[in-house]
């Protein structure tokens, strides 16, 4: 899969809703209905990330989620990259990128969100034919304004920004003309998460699906 048609697809998954929850799945256990209570509060793309043991499974387990399309988040090697796509996942994300993680998800035909945080990564990447792209750790690497700048030079490349989002400056990304959705981990709270509490977590989904 060229890179072209990897950020087709991103694009795709991008623009199913505002918000990617970035998840963290410490008991396999919970993967299912976690996926279930966020699907249904209207958040479809999942990202789990390669964190933990249960990750793997957890992406096998949420794959057969009606409605959801889950992702595996964190790949760092080509073998993350094989294993990701032989669970399931349909899409990848990265925080950064490898030449030998591009070469991967080329050739197990995983589609990428590829990290990056400067504007030469982004200019390498676009150069190369991503443009759909993660802007990661985003509140740290400059935040909302750095992507609204961004946008004046490089207006072609559309991004997720992930790292440090939450209700409170969602906005401030979806109201940007480069941005698909953004991704966070605030609508799968740990604690509430452990505690199994659903419609704690349908309601968060819904409020983040609602943002824009
Ligand atoms: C991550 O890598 O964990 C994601 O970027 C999510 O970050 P967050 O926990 O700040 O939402």
């Amino acid at each position: 899969m060229t890179p072209a048609e990897q950020s087709l697809k991103a694009a795709e998954i991008c623009r199913l809703a505002p918000v990617v929850p970035v998840l963290v799945i410490d008991d396999l256990a919970q993967a299912r209905s976690l996926a279930e209570a966020l699907v249904a509060g209207g958040l479809p793309a999942l990202e789990v990330t390669l964190r933990t043991p249960a990750a793997l499974d957890a992406i096998r387990m949420m794959s057969e989620v009606a409605g959801g399309r889950v992702g595996a988040g964190t790949l760092m090697t080509p073998a993350d990259v094989k294993a990701a796509k032989a669970a399931g996942a349909t899409f990848g994300v990265s925080p950064g990128v490898t030449e030998r993680i591009l070469d991967a998800c080329a050739e197990y035909d995983l589609p990428l969100l590829p990290g990056a945080a400067t504007a030469t990564e982004i200019m390498v990447l676009l150069e190369m034919g991503y443009t759909v792209q993660k802007f990661f750790p985003a509140e740290q690497s400059g935040g909302a304004a750095f992507l609204k700048s961004i946008g004046s030079p490089i207006p072609q490349v559309k991004f997720c920004p992930t790292g440090g989002i939450g209700l409170k400056n969602a906005r401030d990304y979806l109201s940007l003309s480069n941005i698909l959705c953004v991704g966070g981990s605030w609508v799968a709270p740990k604690e509430t998460v452990a505690r199994g509490d659903w419609a704690e977590v349908t309601r968060l989904a819904a409020e983040a699906a609602a943002l824009r």
